[in-house]
């Protein structure tokens, strides 16, 4: 995917037109994570219920993994349901659970079409046993894919993830016999639900909250942070590339010296 190849679907002349040309293609993040935040405000202010919101925020999750995919993004993780989030009123999980579900029966063959792979981060096992089979599908279906990779963080904690990953990352050590002083970062790096996938470059949080809320805590180490006001069920192609394009303005310095992304 390529700057022509987007420009067919951006209108010409307009200003979204020039913000893609602004863009470096050759320096795009490799992976970019949203906390998509700001559904139940975005139905607030429309009085309507929170559900309305999520049920919106489809179609923002819709426009950002087309244009990942058209750009030409490595991975796109998006955080759709916290360990946390269980605490929220039954009728609003059903639902977050049953808009997943609908959403990847409508997507799969999207998915399959622009040859995304699809996986999930998180604690599958303790999720409904229907949602678990709809995820399992996509997984299985689109695992041949070599083009995005697309994340959705669901059942999801970081302090979770880290503590699965040195579960894991034990038992095989036991099994094999192995002396853990040997562990080092990457052993447990390939333990992490994200194995074999770069870290993000780009963290983008929605409306507003400066806020990390145990999302890949071990990943996001030296990821540029970009928060927007905007509410996730407005969030649209436009802002997920100025979020590249301020991106492309910053200095990474890792702890040392080095400039620009
Ligand atoms: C945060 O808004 C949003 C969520 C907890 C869920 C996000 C889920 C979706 C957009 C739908 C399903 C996702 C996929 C990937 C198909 P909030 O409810 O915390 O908003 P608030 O902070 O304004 O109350």
């Amino acid at each position: 995917m390529s700057l022509q190849d987007l420009l067919t679907v951006v209108p010409a002349g307009s200003d979204e037109a020039d913000l893609v040309r602004s863009l470096d293609f050759g320096r795009l993040p490799r992976h970019v994570a949203v906390i998509m935040d700001g559904n139940g405000r975005w139905a607030q202010l429309r009085h309507k219920r929170r559900v309305e919101g999520h049920r919106a925020g489809i179609d923002a999750v819709r426009d950002t993994v087309e244009t990942s995919a058209r750009i030409g993004l490595e991975v796109l993780t998006l955080y759709a349901f916290s360990i946390e989030n269980w605490k929220r009123p039954q009728s609003e999980v059903s639902t977050l659970m049953g808009l997943l579900k609908r959403y990847l029966r409508a997507e799969l063959g999207t998915l399959l079409e622009n040859d995304i792979r699809f996986q999930v981060l998180g604690r599958v096992h303790e999720l409904p046993p229907d949602v678990q089979q709809e995820l399992g599908r996509a997984q299985e279906r689109t695992k041949g894919n070599g083009g995005l990779r697309f994340n959705i963080a669901l059942n999801y904690g970081g302090r979770a993830e880290i503590t699965d990953a040195v579960r894991s990352l034990f038992q095989e050590l036991l099994q094999d016999g192995r002396d853990p002083s040997g562990i080092d970062e990457q052993a447990l790096a390939a333990h992490l639900y994200t194995a074999g996938q770069p870290d993000p470059d780009l963290l983008i949080r929605t409306s507003g909250e400066l806020r990390i809320s145990n999302f890949l805590l071990w990943q996001i180490a030296y990821a540029e942070i970009w928060v927007t006001d905007v509410l996730w069920p407005d969030f649209r192609r436009r802002h997920l590339l100025q979020a590249i394009g301020d991106y492309q303005k910053r200095e990474r310095r890792y702890g040392g010296i080095t400039t620009t992304v």
